[in-house]
């Protein structure tokens, strides 16, 4: 069985499908703090099989002790946690608690089991800050966090490179995502922000789709190409299915060391103007949208270097952003339905 931690979540229920399709068995534990419960029947609907599900907090360690009595874990995908940058800003205790507690309960699992469980944390690009070098490799200096959001990113990584050597055979991938979008082809999963989004292709989406009147680009006066800022956007399903590769490596015991990690990118980066474009392309549709002020914290660019997930982890990006966004307008068009 493997535990999938926040599988209710935008990424997360897209690895579960994932997993699903390469025939693992998944329980998924989900707090519905920023998820719904519909996002099982999404999921049922995309691999055809049902995951178990249990509601939990991850601070409640003594639930989560006995969902690991109840099921045989033997792989943990860790993805809960709190995400809005902004947020995090504003409620930091609340931040460091959920993020940090949640994992180190799950390490207190870990170290209690009698055979080593090995373990996928979900990390991000965010670790780099603004990087001094492109394309972003896994050497690329870490810079301090700009926000306790990012910063419990990092201080994960470090927790779970700390512990892995205090565990007779404990095996950790951090995967550090770029910039996540799109949806599974069935379109019975995507990004469900709720509430107003934050990021760009799902405000791009409910912009055409008239929730928004329109878009605003923060920025154009950056020094690149159309003075707009650079991310790697990666579609979510290639994303999905880095994770079962990764968990594979660590299940089959390929890791090279006991601590590794990946970038996980296109290694291709785009523009805000370029995926604006790139919907009118795949949508026939003009985005209302205009230039407005840079928007605190943003980078200028960040996109992958994918040398290592491709040469190591023998994996790379299938999809173009075009099919990325195109999925990502698909959900969207199925959501407006659904409203109506
Ligand atoms: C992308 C670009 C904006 C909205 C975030 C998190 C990061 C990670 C990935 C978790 C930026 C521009 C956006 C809008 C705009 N998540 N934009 N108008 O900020 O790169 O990363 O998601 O790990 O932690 O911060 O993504 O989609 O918010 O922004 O011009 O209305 O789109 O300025 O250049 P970001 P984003």
């Amino acid at each position: 069985m493997i535990l999938v931690t926040g599988g209710l979540g935008f990424i997360g229920s897209h690895t579960v499908v994932a997993l699903q399709e390469n025939g693992y068995d998944v329980v998924i534990v989900d707090d519905l703090s920023n998820s719904s419960i519909d996002v099982i029947d999404g999921i049922e609907a995309s691999s055809g099989i049902r995951p178990l599900f249990e509601e939990m907090n991850l601070q409640n360690s003594i639930a989560l002790s006995s969902l690991f009595q109840k099921h045989k874990i033997k792989g943990i995908i860790h993805f809960a946690a709190f995400k809005a940058v902004g947020e995090s800003i504003q409620k930091p205790v609340a931040y460091y608690q959920n993020n940090l507690g949640s994992l180190l309960n799950l390490l207190a699992e870990v170290e209690k089991a009698t055979s080593p469980i090995p373990f996928i944390f979900s990390s991000s690009c965010t670790v780099y800050g603004e990087a001094k070098e492109l394309p972003i490799t896994e050497n690329t200096p870490i810079q301090s966090a700009k926000s306790p959001y990012g910063n419990t990113k990092q201080i994960g990584e470090e927790i779970l490179s700390d512990t892995v050597h205090a565990i007779d055979g404990f095996r950790v991938i951090s995967l550090r995502y770029f910039n996540p979008i799109g949806a599974h082809s069935s379109i019975a999963i995507g990004e469900l922000p709720l509430g107003r989004p934050q990021n760009l292709v799902p405000i791009i989406t409910q912009t055409a789709a008239g929730i928004f009147p329109e878009l605003t680009v923060f920025g154009n006066d950056y020094p690149t190409a159309d003075g707009t800022n650079i991310r790697d956007y990666i579609h979510v399903m290639d994303l999905a299915e880095a994770h079962v590769v990764a968990l594979e490596r660590v299940l089959e015991g390929k890791s090279n060391d006991a601590y590794e990690v990946f970038n996980l990118g296109t290694g291709k980066g785009s523009s805000v103007l370029e995926v604006i474009q790139s919907f009118e392309r795949i949508s026939g549709k003009k985005l209302s949208y205009k230039i407005g002020a840079r928007r605190e914290g943003d980078v200028i660019a960040a996109y992958a270097d994918t040398t290592k997930a491709n040469n190591i982890l023998g994996w790379k990006t299938k999809r173009s952003l075009d099919e990325a966004v195109a999925s990502a307008w698909e959900w969207e068009k199925k959501a407006m339905k659904f409203l109506k």
